[in-house]
């Protein structure tokens, strides 16, 4: 029954909580890889979650992926009143549109009756036109809107999965593959250790920037990113998970 449920889910999120070593675990029903629905129910966790921790004026910097997408589903706006500015945490990173930064920032402030600014950025970019263009006036403007943020929301991806819909060249790929990536979040790709292996390059929020971020909420479920997120986790003991049963228990079982 319900009370069952609920209390078997709490169950799960103190042995996350202790086996991960992080601040805070929310464990939904289900599993996102067998079904959809799941993925809401994570963004509607971690609207809630957002609620609880966001202050008047917010930044709030949003990434990219299907789950994220699902979480600005999700978004009611309650905010409204609160002013919050959301931005991409960072540039292109090879995704299709409906799975971009830029576009899961804007239906998120969209939803939230907030103010959004995108970042206008192309993916592969020359050392030279990187230079140039973190000068420009109004992506310098934005790419320090993204640094001050108070808050990151973002989704983990099991590493070759990632690699592979985003297209990845055959030399970053067997270099991906060689050092043994299992996690990428944002763009960085980390071994089983949590080690950065290897980085796409592009604007925006860095992983030593999130680690000084006070509020960070990764959502990211099914059994399948169980790998996954055990690693990334590694090196995020202060952010806040939210995840699934699917994953949860995979996690418990390894
Ligand atoms: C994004 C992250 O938020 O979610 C990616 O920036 C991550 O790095 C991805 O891998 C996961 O995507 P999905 O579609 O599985 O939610």
């Amino acid at each position: 029954d319900m009370m069952k449920e609920v209390s078997g889910l709490k169950d799960l999120e103190k042995q996350i909580k202790s086996l991960l070593d992080i601040k805070d675990v929310i464990v939904v029903a289900g599993d996102s890889d067998l079904s959809p629905w799941v993925k809401k129910e994570m963004g509607r966790a971690c609207v809630a979650c957002m609620k609880e921790r966001l202050a008047s004026q917010s930044i709030v910097a949003v990434a990219g992926g299907t789950t994220l997408a699902a979480v600005a589903e999700m978004m009611t706006p309650e905010l409204k009143q609160m002013d919050i500015l959301f931005v991409p945490a960072r540039g292109g990173l090879g995704e299709d549109v409906k799975n971009q930064a830029n576009t899961i920032c804007a239906r998120m402030a969209e939803k939230a009756m907030g103010n959004y600014r995108l970042l206008h950025v192309p993916d592969q970019l020359s050392d030279e036109a990187y230079q140039s263009m973190i000068e420009e006036p109004a992506i310098k403007e934005v790419l320090e809107l993204i640094r001050s943020s108070n808050m990151v929301i973002h989704g983990i991806g099991d590493a070759i999965t990632m690699a592979e819909r985003r297209k990845t060249a055959r030399e970053e790929m067997a270099k991906i593959k060689h050092r043994h990536a299992v996690a990428e979040a944002f763009g960085y790709y980390f071994n089983q250790e949590g080690e950065v292996v290897h980085k796409v390059k592009t604007m925006g929020i860095q992983l030593e920037d999130v680690k000084k971020v006070k509020h960070v909420i990764a959502v990211a479920g099914g059994a399948s990113k169980a790998k996954a997120i055990k690693a990334y986790m590694k090196q995020a003991h202060h952010s806040v998970l939210i995840t699934d049963e699917g994953a949860a228990r995979e996690l418990i079982r390894e």
